[in-house]
């Protein structure tokens, strides 16, 4: 019963577009500096889930034993560029239930007491330093997007 709950619970989230942060909440354009606070934040807290290689778990869309998804890659055959900034932002500081107020069991941490914001932001730059350009183009337009709604 809970698996098939988790199941229909967490469908939404990641099939719906999630409610944007005002567009100045954007983060400014990734130094080189950035992008190794970035790169060392994410082998720190991120690797041991989404992968040393931002591949992420095995059988990532698959519900586990435990009723809950196994962390997705953060590469370009994942979803993450699927999501504007704020929306990024948001799960990563608030973890994924409490950014999206859905009754959803997750095993994506809430980053908020860990990570300050810019260390945020820094991990998130890096993770897109990752992705070929035209993963980053298509990014981008979302984030237009959410920002002209
Ligand atoms: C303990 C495991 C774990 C750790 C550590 C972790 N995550 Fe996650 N993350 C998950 C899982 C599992 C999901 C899948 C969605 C869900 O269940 O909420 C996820 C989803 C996400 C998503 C949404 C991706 C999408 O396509 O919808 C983002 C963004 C994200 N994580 C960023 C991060 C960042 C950045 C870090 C490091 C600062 C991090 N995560 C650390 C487990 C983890």
């Amino acid at each position: 019963m809970t698996k098939g709950l988790a199941i229909v619970a967490l469908a939404p989230v990641l099939a719906l577009p999630l409610p944007a942060m005002a567009a100045e909440d954007a983060p400014p354009p990734a130094g080189p500096q950035e992008l190794t606070i970035g790169a060392r934040v994410y082998s720190k807290s991120c690797a041991i889930c989404h992968g040393d290689n931002l591949e992420g778990q095995p059988n990532w869309r698959q519900i586990n034993e435990f009723g809950r998804l196994p962390a997705p890659p953060h590469n370009a055959r994942g979803h993450t560029w699927h999501h504007d900034d704020a929306t990024l932002f948001g799960i990563t500081k608030l973890g994924t239930a409490k950014f999206t107020g859905l009754d959803i069991e997750s095993d994506m941490p809430a980053f908020e007491d860990i990570l300050s914001d810019e260390q945020i932001w820094a991990v998130l730059a890096y993770i897109k330093s990752r992705w070929p350009e035209r993963i980053r183009r298509q990014q981008e337009s979302i984030n237009r997007r959410a920002a002209s709604q």
